[in-house]
């Protein structure tokens, strides 16, 4: 299966970015260890700063991918325009973040990309990626 990892802003700098909330590895090398453990999905990872890149691979993500897993990072709490982009595709999406986001600031507890993903996996570290590919990778009873 095909699925497709979408990191937003800052996320680049998994690792060394404020280690006590995300963590010290770095996302390169658990992106690696993540394929080698799911062999089952073919994984491709695109990292972006630049919320218009965001959206253009979202759109490129139709008919290319069977899942899309989406961390927008601080995108996920501002951008009208990513949650847009996720209404306008038929592939799924499933939104992630690295931290509890509702335990953090109130700025972080709304997010535009929420409503239209097929779901959201929040708080558990690195594993929230493993757990939103786990999703598209579980077979229906
Ligand atoms: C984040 C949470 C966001 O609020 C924050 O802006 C990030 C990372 C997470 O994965 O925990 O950059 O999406």
């Amino acid at each position: 299966m095909k699925l497709l990892i979408i990191n937003g802003p800052n996320l680049n700098l998994l690792g060394s970015r404020e280690p006590d909330i995300y963590g010290k590895q770095n996302f390169t090398t658990y992106f690696i260890k993540l394929q080698e453990k799911l062999q089952e999905a073919e994984l491709e990872y695109f990292q972006s700063n630049i919320e218009g890149e965001i959206i253009d691979k979202l759109h490129m993500a139709e008919g290319n991918f069977e899942g899309v897993v989406l961390n927008a990072a601080a995108y996920t709490h501002t951008s009208v325009g990513i949650g847009d982009a996720v209404k306008a595709i038929e592939t799924p999406v499933v939104e992630v973040h690295i931290s509890n986001t509702y335990s953090r600031e109130e700025y972080r507890h709304r997010s535009f990309i929420a409503p239209n993903a097929k779901g959201v996996i929040i708080g558990f570290g690195l594993q929230s990626y493993e757990l939103a590919i786990m999703s598209f990778l579980l077979k229906d009873q």
